[in-house]
């Protein structure tokens, strides 16, 4: 089985976590759940920036020291991704040993090949965009993403040379052997590389808050640089190169070019894809400190709970295209996707079964596949196109649930028709097959509907994934087909609380 090793940006230590972060972690989260379920041996990282002009300005507007400012807030990113379930295998930091002695292996590689050089730069250098801007960037004079004027700098620097790898990067991305996605983001980069390349200052003369140049440590190391080694120092043996760093579009040139070319330079593989999602505004305004529209990750758990909010974040607006987010439109789709489609059909047929079999599954004849469009769902996830994972579900939902109007078990109890056997055991082995497919997204729910299917143990041991077999296993035996075991032993369990109980 092939290895799977996925990242997220690390995210920097300035702010506490809010739920543009959450949202790629999120993503992140559910690729790795979902290629560990289907057997691959998965390493998923994420991690905090914590080196730069930035971090220090944030610690000495709080009057913290340094370091200290990073604990709390690299401590707030942990508990924040504990809180919503997410399972990362590690979590790096700029700040650990082991980073900073790969970042100084790195940068020696570089420096005793000659890939490096010493050079004067003068430039406009933005600390919120932690990178010099260009003047045609500049809009009436300002960084356009901060809104503040970038500060001159003039000084000697060590430089990469980047431009030397231009032919090589065209090459490996018109050709594919490093994917970037979405296709649209591709053509982005291939556009500007055609337009040239210049070498980047790769270290600082007075910035004390970073790593010394193993070389020269007079100079420190630019964060950037500094940053984009965590995927390496953070990556057991291996699992490099990495199967996809999900990123957030702004940040696309520093991983589709800077990255690749650092990795070429000192001989390693290059990743297989960058994948860049889009970014959300909040009622149609940027997030932002300054405008005081910054939702965090607790508001959106208070209300809607860890999974619902999961499921929310994805399916806000399509992965890889811009979009916004009010809190009205969520509530409107927890309702509509989670409370009366998903909650409800899960609510339905286990009240069915309670209601009309006493609570046993019963064996039926399986006339209908009622979810087989959800095994597509498998090419989705390889291609990571969340939307159409979860289109698949809630049609899927929908044709049960029309399945359930038109087959009317009320009336078939009613007569006392066999056929109802037929129709809740169809019923029970679609909701069994549906909690797989959720579970990446909405690990809490999968493993609700795997109990009150009667189903011990961890959804997450199932091997329906790997054999496409359905195996009900009762309580504390082996598992056997469903309908050949003694009916008695699975019990389905009617939940106290609805999965996701309706908000008005
Ligand atoms: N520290 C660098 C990344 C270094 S990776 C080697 C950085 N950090 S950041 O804290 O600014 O976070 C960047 C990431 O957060 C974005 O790329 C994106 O993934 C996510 N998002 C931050 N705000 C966001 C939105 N408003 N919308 C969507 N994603 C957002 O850049």
């Amino acid at each position: 089985m092939k290895k799977f090793y996925v990242t997220t940006p690390i995210y920097y230590v300035n702010d506490s976590p809010h739920i543009g972060y959450t949202y790629t972690t999120v993503a992140a989260d559910v690729l790795a759940r979902w290629n560990r379920f289907i057997g691959s041996p998965t390493f998923f990282l994420t991690g905090t920036d914590e080196h730069g002009a930035k971090i220090l300005e944030s610690a000495k507007k709080m009057n913290r020291e340094p370091k200290e400012h990073c604990d709390a807030i690299a401590g707030e990113f942990k508990s924040a991704w504990k809180k919503m379930n997410i399972s990362n295998d590690d979590f790096i930091r700029t700040t650990d040993t082991r980073h900073e002695q790969t970042v100084r292996e790195f940068l020696n590689k570089l420096y005793t090949d000659k890939k490096i050089y010493k050079a004067k730069y003068n430039g406009l250098y933005c600390v919120q965009c932690e990178r010099f801007l260009v003047d045609t960037e500049l809009e009436g004079g300002l960084c356009p993403d901060h809104k503040t004027r970038p500060v001159e700098q003039s000084e000697e620097n060590y430089f990469f040379k980047l431009s030397d790898y231009r032919k090589k990067l065209i090459d490996i991305i018109s050709d594919g052997s490093m994917g970037i996605l979405p296709e649209g983001r591709k053509k982005e980069i291939l556009g500007k590389l055609k337009l040239g390349l210049e070498d980047i200052s790769i270290s600082r003369a007075n910035l004390p808050w970073a790593i010394p140049l193993p070389f020269d440590e007079a100079q420190t190391t630019y964060v950037w640089i500094d940053a984009l080694i965590n995927y390496i120092s953070g990556c057991p043996q291996n699992f490099w190169p990495a199967n996809v760093h999900l990123i957030g579009k702004d940040i696309l040139w520093f991983h589709s070019v800077i990255w690749p070319a650092l990795l070429l330079a000192v001989g390693l593989p290059l990743p297989e894809k960058i994948y860049a999602h889009g970014f959300f505004t909040v009622n149609g305004q940027k997030m932002s400190k300054t405008i005081g529209n910054v939702i965090r990750v607790e508001e959106l758990t208070d209300k809607f709970g860890v999974d619902a909010t999961r499921y929310l974040l994805l399916s806000a607006f399509p992965f890889g295209t811009d979009g916004d987010f009010s809190m009205d439109g969520l509530k409107e789709k927890y309702n509509s996707d989670l409370a009366n489609n998903i909650g409800n059909l899960v609510s339905r047929v286990v009240t069915m079964v309670e209601k009309y079999t006493e609570g046993r599954i019963p064996e039926g004849q399986k006339s209908k596949k009622l979810w087989n469009e959800l095994l597509l769902i498998k090419e989705h996830y390889e291609n990571l196109d969340f939307n159409k994972i979860l289109d698949t579900i809630l049609k899927t939902v929908d044709s049960v649930n029309r399945y359930i109007d038109s087959s009317a078990p009320w009336k078939l109890a009613k007569e006392k028709n066999s056929k109802l056997n037929d129709v809740l055991s169809n019923l029970c082995e679609t909701l069994w097959v549906l909690a797989h497919y959720l579970y990446p997204i909405m690990p809490q729910t999968a493993q609700r509907i795997w109990e009150q299917l009667g189903q011990a143990g961890k959804i997450e041991s199932s091997n329906f994934l790997l054999d496409n077999k359905i195996v009900f296993t009762k309580v504390g035996s082996v598992g056997t087909e469903v309908g050949s075991v003694g009916k008695e032993e699975i019990k389905i369990t009617r939940p106290k609380i609805p999965l996701f109980p309706r908000l008005t």
